[in-house]
């Protein structure tokens, strides 16, 4: 299949384009750099052995979406395009029901008018999330989430969901990513976020390479084996080529499926891996919760395994080396050669 990557010059993305070239299908990506590299794409390219034609714009543009599905003849699209930090989307909250609702909307109805009916979504567990209880078992609350970011996610689920019962020749994939980590193992690609990083992974990485002083340990009070915020890492490499069964396995109507490992590892387990990885000490010290965090955030991957015959391969130990190494390879990301 010849394959649009909305936002796909970023983190998941990135990691995607491979796994679909290395699968045999062709890709194209839709990006406006807002929170990416096109040297990712490049990269990219290089590792799977193949071009990546590279479209610059933005995935809200119903226009140009349309002139990309009819000018490379798409087939199928992956939607990654829109914005992702929980803090930013409680700050800015219109902006993210502009950019991440305007992306997904314009992407499906220039579809619908392209003919193409293959389409994947870049969901998250957050829409699992109850305000203030953080995750509980696997049934989304609809939009009654904690903060905008997780609503938009959940308001988008349920666009694709009545488009597919309108439109029976739409085939549809929501995938929900639990926390995802680590880099390609070339250590070519990986990643790079803008600023001070939300996440835990990152963050050590740069404390590990020195970038940073110490990590911030979100509360070691929580009910957990050591107190510390448990979540399910899943290797950025397996997310992507979770993304190839899903493309692989569409047909008509929608199906849902939470692609994580189903194992859990504390803010404590990462740093010691990383400590491991990197033959140093990791310095940190524990300070407040952060408000809205849940004790634990683990996949029932089993969906995934039946629907879509996948199932994670990597471990905390493999995302945290392929993470060290890129982090080593490139201190300051894409940007190389900044200080
Ligand atoms: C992991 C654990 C923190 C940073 C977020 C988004 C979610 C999804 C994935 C987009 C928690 C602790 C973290 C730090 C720490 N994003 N931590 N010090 O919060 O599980 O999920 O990213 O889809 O929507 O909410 O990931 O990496 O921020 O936190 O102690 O400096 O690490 O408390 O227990 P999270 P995270």
């Amino acid at each position: 299949m010849r394959v649009l990557l909305t936002g796909g010059a970023g983190y998941i993305g990135s990691h995607t384009a491979i796994a679909l070239l290395e699968s045999g299908h062709d890709v194209v990506v839709l990006d406006d750099f807002s929170n990416s590299s096109s040297e990712a794409i490049s990269r990219a390219g290089e590792i799977a052995g193949r071009e990546i034609p590279l479209v610059r714009g933005d995935a809200a543009d119903r226009s140009l979406v349309l002139e990309v599905l009819r000018g490379y003849q798409i087939d199928a699209v992956v939607h990654f395009a829109g914005r992702k930090s929980v803090g930013e989307s409680v700050d800015d909250p219109l902006r993210y029901y502009s950019v991440n609702l305007g992306s997904a909307l314009a992407t499906l109805v220039a579809m619908a008018d392209a003919g193409v009916h293959r389409f994947v979504f870049s969901s998250s567990a957050t829409v699992y999330e109850r305000p203030g209880e953080g995750l509980v078992e696997h049934d989304p609350v609809g939009i009654d989430l904690p903060n905008p970011y997780g609503r938009t996610k959940a308001m988008i689920e349920a666009i694709i969901a009545d488009a597919a019962r309108a439109d029976a020749r739409l085939h549809a994939a929501v995938l929900r990513y639990f926390n995802p980590v680590g880099a390609h193992p070339s250590g070519r690609i990986g990643e790079d976020p803008k600023g001070v990083p939300n996440n835990l992974m990152p963050f050590v990485a740069q404390v590990a390479v020195g970038e940073r002083e110490r990590v911030r340990v979100f509360g070691d009070d929580y009910p957990t084996a050591d107190g510390t915020g448990v979540r399910d890492y899943i290797h950025v490499v397996d997310l992507a080529l979770g993304h190839v069964a899903a493309l692989e396995a569409l047909e008509p109507g929608l199906f849902t499926v939470n692609l994580g490992t189903g194992r859990g590892a504390s803010v404590f387990d990462v740093l010691r891996a990383f400590e491991a990885v990197a033959d140093r000490a990791v310095p940190y010290e524990v300070v407040e919760r952060r408000p809205g965090d849940a004790a634990v955030s683990t996949a029932d991957p089993s969906l995934a395994h039946q629907r879509l015959g996948w199932k994670a391969q990597r471990s905390l130990d493999d995302a945290v080396r392929d993470a060290w190494r890129w982090q080593r390879a490139n201190p300051h990301g894409y940007r190389e050669g900044e200080e």
